[in-house]
């Protein structure tokens, strides 16, 4: 039998797109946690219908968490419920997914879609992050005798994108110039790093993750990856994982892509 990934793990905006993918192939995975929290902003609504399907599917390793990650109260509710489940047990495992995109010209971008972008892409995994932090260590001081970083130990990862490269935006800016969502990712891997840096002594490993460009809502359907394809990926690339990637910016096929 395959060593489980990890035994715990919180996806936020996973009712569709990408988190739903990803909460699909963890409990679908011969290696899968015991506990999959799954967040998501409307638990009740028709974009979760899909979601709960699922959870009622593997109600003892589904739970949906709401979690409005722009929301303050809501961060701290969740975390109050998260650490009730798990029982006097750590979370080894956040997945910072729920994002947002308001394409458009620099004519047609103002402070409001740059703020809204900012709060949801930035200061929620931020929040998350801060919030969480306490059940991530108790994650990482369930090993004493591993000072190495893993996922299945402690560990926080931020969807990033190719599209936050400062060093490739020369290459690709005419094609999707964007300025909120590439400014708000590029930001995001500040906080990868800064995260990386802060959590170091905690044995916590901190690392973006761009999935590729893929078919959901926001990639759109001219996009070359089935979600199925990116997060297979993604989710092999998250479970190998080591202490040399903390801090760093890696694709869904583990190549890195530079700042
Ligand atoms: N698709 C791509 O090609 C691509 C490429 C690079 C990076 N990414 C990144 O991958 C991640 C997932 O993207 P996707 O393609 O799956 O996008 P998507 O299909 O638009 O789904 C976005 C998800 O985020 C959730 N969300 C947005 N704001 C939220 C909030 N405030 N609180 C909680 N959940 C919230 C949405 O929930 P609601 O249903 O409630 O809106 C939805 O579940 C994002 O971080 C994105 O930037 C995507």
């Amino acid at each position: 039998m395959a060593s489980r990934m990890c035994d715990s793990v919180l996806v936020t905006g996973s009712n569709r797109g990408i988190g739903l993918e990803l909460v699909r192939q963890l409990v679908d995975s011969p290696s899968s946690p015991l506990q999959i929290f799954a967040g998501c902003r409307d638990p009740n609504g028709p974009r979760a219908q899909e979601l709960q399907e699922l959870a009622q599917k593997h109600r003892h390793v589904i739970t949906v968490v709401q979690l409005d990650t722009t929301s303050l109260a809501g961060i701290a509710d969740a975390s109050k419920l998260v650490e009730a489940k798990l029982n006097g047990r750590g979370l080894n495992l956040i997945i910072n997914n729920a994002g947002v995109n308001i394409p458009g010209s620099l004519a047609e971008t103002g402070k409001r879609e740059m703020v809204d972008v900012f709060t949801t892409n930035v200061v929620g995994p931020m929040l998350i992050a801060k919030n969480f932090h306490p059940l991530l260590c108790k994650a990482a001081a369930q090993f004493p005798h591993q000072t190495s970083m893993s996922s299945s130990r402690s560990a926080v990862v931020n969807v990033s994108t190719l599209l936050s490269s400062i060093t490739r935006c020369p290459e690709n800016f005419s094609i999707s110039p964007m300025y909120p969502y590439r400014v708000s990712k590029a930001a995001l891997n500040m906080l990868t790093c800064c995260l990386a840096e802060d959590f170091k002594k905690d044995g916590i490993l901190v690392m973006s993750l761009h999935p590729g460009w893929v078919q959901t809502e926001m990639g759109g359907p001219q996009a070359p990856l089935a979600t199925a394809e990116s997060v297979s990926g993604m989710m092999k690339v998250i479970t190998s994982l080591t202490e040399k990637d903390s801090g760093t910016l890696l694709d869904w096929e583990g190549k890195n892509i530079p700042w």
